[in-house]
């Protein structure tokens, strides 16, 4: 087990100068969506080779610092017979594993959710540090809404979310807190900045108060954005400026670095405006590397030439080489 004062090396590791993270670790019914969108089957051996086709493609430890897994993942091995986790250690990258599951609803607000995952926390824990996992993730989401999102969804997210992170860094486990502001909805870029702030806010004083190691965790933050059905467009320009300035305003500058999820937005779209948060925030000095870690934004364009055929491995591997050669670029500000 990695002793306390390894979290830090291992959180400078994960956003290290032009590198990021792949976020692999979506769940059975996420994955299962995306493959129907192309008639994959939705069994354990084809996400098995969906994974593998992903870590198993040249070059990529170039461009990422990083894998987040998910459960069946971490459990899964190589055509070659070697579990996931340990591949992708010996390539240098560094392997995490999602570890909230599900959620439930708000009692009172039916709209929102709660993230569960705080029963047999411990324990799981400690089976993925005998795995070989170096990191954790812990997602929560933020709906906006006229009324939304309630202090009581913001406050009780935040509140699990810290205990989360406390259980992680005692495991010898750097934790990636990810509460996700959501694109949906109809508000302004303005709205959305205040959301994120409320919450950024909220998630750091109940880390604080459970005594967790700053230098010792990474942020995973939506960027700030007009809502997906707002009609609103706002330029990468205008999307760096709000994304700094609510990040300046709630993050202490003791974290060691954050990322970004991509939330719904094209790869284009989040290769520009990652390009221009990164180039603004070298420009103010912003006191933690900023940097990726995508889901949707590397793995679209591969899984669309994939489409679960054999044959197609190589032309699919090439396109992530190159997603992740540019998101790479872009973490350095160089689009
Ligand atoms: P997206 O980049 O597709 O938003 O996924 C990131 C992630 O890890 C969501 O939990």
């Amino acid at each position: 087990m990695a002793s306390a004062s390894a979290l830090p090396i291992i959180a400078r590791k994960l956003v290290a100068p032009g590198k990021g993270i792949l976020a692999a670790d979506e769940s059975i019914g996420t994955c299962g969506k995306r493959f129907q969108k192309y008639g994959i089957p939705e069994t354990p051996e084809m996400r098995r080779k969906w994974r593998g086709l992903l870590f198993s493609t040249p070059g990529i430890e170039k461009g990422l610092s990083g894998v987040i897994l998910f459960d069946e993942t971490i459990r899964q091995e190589t055509s070659e017979g070697e579990p996931f986790a340990e591949y992708l250690e010996g390539r240098g990258v560094l392997p995490g594993i999602k570890v909230d599951q599900k959620t439930e609803p708000l009692a009172g607000s039916p709209e929102e959710e709660l993230t569960k995952g705080l029963e047999g926390l411990p324990e799981r824990l400690r089976e993925y540090v005998g795995f070989g996992a170096k990191f954790t993730k812990w997602r929560a989401v933020i709906r906006i809404k006229e009324n939304l999102p309630t202090d009581a969804c913001i406050e009780e997210n935040a509140r699990r979310m810290a205990a989360y992170a406390k259980e992680s860094q005692r495991a010898g486990l750097v934790p990636v807190v990810e509460p996700e502001v959501l694109l949906d909805g109809v508000h302004t870029l303005v709205r959305s900045e205040e959301v994120i702030g409320k919450t950024l806010r909220a998630v750091f004083r109940e880390v604080k108060r459970e005594g967790c190691d700053l230098s010792g965790l990474i942020l995973k933050s939506s960027m700030a954005l007009p809502g997906k059905d707002s009609g609103a467009t706002a330029s990468p320009g205008e999307i760096a400026e709000a994304t700094l300035r609510v990040l300046l305003s709630s993050v202490p500058k003791e974290v060691p670095g954050i990322l970004f999820l991509s939330g719904g937005a094209t790869p284009e779209e989040a290769t520009e405006r990652l390009n221009e948060i990164v180039k603004k925030g070298n420009a103010i000095n912003a006191p933690w590397p900023l940097t990726f870690s995508y889901s949707r934004a590397l793995q679209d364009p591969v899984l669309a030439a994939w489409r679960g055929k054999d044959e197609n491995a190589p032309q699919a591997q090439a396109i992530f080489a190159e997603r992740v050669a540019q998101t790479a670029r872009v973490s350095e500000g160089r689009l």
